[in-house]
C-alpha cells in the first residue's frame, strides 16, 4: 500500500493509472476504522481497479465545542487494516496540506443541509461538502463510496456531484450493524458499557416508527412523535431530533406515501449518535 501525504503524490499516482487506463474508487474517511468502513472498502474493490482510502479528520466540519480534539485517531491500526484489505493507496494529508491558507470558497447546499443534523451542527455540512469536493478534485476517482448511516451527508454529496457535474459515481453502501442492531460508528468507542446497551434505543425507535407506518399511520409528524416516545423510554438517552423526510430532498413528509427516510439523533450520555431507516411504503 502506498502511503501518500501530499496532493502532488496522489496526482502523480493518478497520472500513472490513467496511462494504464485503470480506474480508482475512493473511500473518504476520518479514520478510527471499523467494520462499516471495511465494508465500504470491499464494495470499492468491486467497482474499480484500485481502492484508495483517505484518512483526514477534517477540522472544518467540527463546530466549536465538538469533539475534533478527542476524535479517535489510530493511524497505525488503520494502516494495517487497510493494507490487509488490499487498499492500493492511503492518502493521509496534514491540515496544512488540505488547507494551506484560510479558505474563502464555500460549498453550501442550504436546502439539504439546513434540517436534521444541520439544524444542530451549524456549518458541519458546509465543512463536509468542502472537504469532499476537495478530495474528489485531488484524487479524481471514477467512484466515491460512502456509508448510508450518514444519510444526510450522502444525500448532500450525491446532489453536489450532480449540480457541479463532477465526473464521479457516488456509491452509498448500507449501514453495517453490531449484532444487537447498533449502527457501527467511530463514536461508539466513547460509550460506557451501560451507555452501549442504552444505545440500542436508536434502532428500537426507528422500528417503532416503521411499525406505526406499516400499521397505517401516514402523518409524518405523528410518526416522528412515535419515534421520540420510544427514545424517551430510555433513561440514558436524550433525543435531539426525530425526522420523517423525503430520502432525496430531505424535506419533512407531511404525509408518508411512498419512500420515507426515518432518522434520529440521540445523545446517549455525552455521546451523540445518529441512525436512519429507509422505507418503501406500499
Ligand atoms: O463520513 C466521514 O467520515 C466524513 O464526514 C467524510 C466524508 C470523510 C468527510 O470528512
Amino acid at each position: 500500500m502506498l502511503n501518500v501525504t501530499t496532493i502532488a503524490g496522489v496526482r502523480s499516482r493518478r497520472r500513472e493509472l490513467w496511462q494504464r487506463a485503470q480506474t480508482v474508487a475512493l473511500v473518504p474517511t476520518m479514520g478510527a476504522l471499523h467494520d462499516g468502513h471495511l465494508r465500504l472498502v470491499d464494495r470499492a474493490g468491486e467497482l474499480a481497479d484500485e481502492v484508495w482510502v483517505s484518512i483526514f479528520v477534517n477540522p472544518t466540519q467540527f463546530g466549536p465545542g465538538e469533539d475534533f480534539e478527542r476524535y479517535p485517531r489510530d493511524l497505525e491500526r488503520d494502516r494495517e487494516l487497510l493494507a490487509t484489505r488490499g487498499v492500493a493507496l492511503l492518502f493521509n494529508p496534514s491540515t496544512k496540506e488540505m488547507y494551506p491558507r484560510p479558505g474563502v470558497t464555500t460549498v453550501d447546499l442550504p436546502e439539504l443541509a439546513g434540517g436534521m443534523c444541520g439544524a444542530f451542527r451549524p456549518g458541519h455540512f458546509q465543512g463536509v461538502a468542502l472537504v469532499v469536493t476537495k478530495l474528489l478534485a485531488i484524487a479524481q476517482p471514477e467512484v466515491a463510496v460512502f456509508g448510508a448511516k450518514d444519510w444526510q451527508q450522502s444525500a448532500i454529496i450525491r446532489r453536489l456531484v450532480e449540480d457541479l457535474n463532477l465526473p464521479v459515481r457516488v456509491e452509498v453502501v448500507p449501514t453495517v450493524r453490531e449484532a444487537d442492531g447498533l449502527a457501527m460508528s467511530s463514536r461508539n468507542a466513547y460509550l460506557t458499557s451501560q451507555e452501549r446497551q442504552a444505545a440500542t434505543v436508536l434502532q428500537r425507535a426507528l422500528h417503532a416508527g416503521e411499525e406505526a407506518i406499516r400499521g397505517g399511520l401516514i402523518d409524518g409528524r405523528a410518526v416522528e412523535r412515535r419515534i421520540a416516545a420510544t427514545v424517551a423510554e430510555e433513561p440514558l438517552a436524550r433525543l435531539q431530533y426525530a425526522a420523517a423526510v423525503d430520502p432525496d430532498t430531505l424535506q419533512p413528509l407531511g404525509t408518508v406515501t411512498r419512500r420515507a427516510l426515518l432518522a434520529v439523533a440521540v445523545h446517549v450520555g455525552a455521546t451523540r449518535l445518529i441512525d436512519n431507516l429507509l422505507l418503501e411504503v406500499s
